[in-house]
């Protein structure tokens, strides 16, 4: 399958179309940004991690009964995807309070919540993809009452199986964000999951192996991705 013209370029991907119309392939790029592209770098290294990562995840969340975009990894930073319609939907599930929920609501980071939270924002940037409740997230078009639902219950089945895999892996699960397509009018798992996308601190020392290194500037930032993908190799 051969790329073709470029269909969008976000901030950490490329999406190109295909001569099959159902089937895009992602590049994974190595720049980083964070607080809505006012901090800009680069991690290297990074795409091919977050795309082998990916992979890792999408098939075990297949086996495990989610529907996802995943066809096939084709080299080191690129993946055959289904040719989704990306709902305008951040899907942000919770199991520790950290970043935007410990700053809104004054919870320390590091506290157990009693439950899984999730919680929805707007993708949108030139609005900063803000917080936004479901009632909204209907009365603008986003998503229907159902595609809500679906993407809820799909959310917190996957929280469950990422929890499980990665304490299996020494690693806590503290939060992730997860957006999902329409392929063919179906809900699926889309876009990538890897230490941009989720917050994971070691078991034992809390230390933290994700993105949130670089957004603070805490150093080590290759490290803790290869670190995380050294663990998933396992
Ligand atoms: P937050 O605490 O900043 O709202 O982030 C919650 C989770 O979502 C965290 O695991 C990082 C991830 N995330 C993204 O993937 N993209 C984003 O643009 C933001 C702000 C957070």
């Amino acid at each position: 399958m051969d790329k073709k013209d470029m269909l969008y370029e976000g901030k950490a991907k490329r999406v190109y179309k295909t001569e099959d119309k159902d089937v895009f392939i992602v590049e994974y790029k190595d720049d980083a940004t964070a607080f809505n592209g006012i901090k800009k770098g680069t991690i290297t290294g990074k795409g091919i991690i977050n795309n082998k990562m990916s992979a890792l995840m999408f098939k075990m969340l297949e086996e495990n009964g989610i529907p996802t975009h995943f066809v096939e990894l084709i080299n080191d930073r690129e993946s055959l995807v289904k040719g989704v319609e990306i709902l305008p939907l951040e899907v942000i599930v919770r199991n520790i309070a950290a970043g935007s929920f410990s700053k809104r609501y004054g919870v320390e980071e590091g506290i157990l919540l009693p439950f899984p939270t999730v919680e929805f924002s707007y993708k949108n940037d030139d609005l900063g993809d803000p917080l936004i409740n479901d009632s909204h997230a209907l009365a603008l078009g986003l998503a229907t009452e159902e595609q809500i639902e679906l993407i809820k219950t799909y959310a917190l089945k996957i929280n469950q199986l990422m929890q499980k895999y990665f304490l299996e892996r020494n690693i806590k699960l503290i939060d992730f964000k997860l957006e999902f397509g329409l392929f063919k009018g179906e809900v699926i798992l889309a876009d990538e999951i890897s230490p941009d996308t989720c917050r994971f601190w070691d078991k034992d020392t809390n230390e933290k192996l994700d993105k949130d290194r670089f957004r603070r500037d805490l150093g080590n930032v290759e490290d803790a991705y290869q670190e995380i993908m050294n663990r998933l190799n396992k």
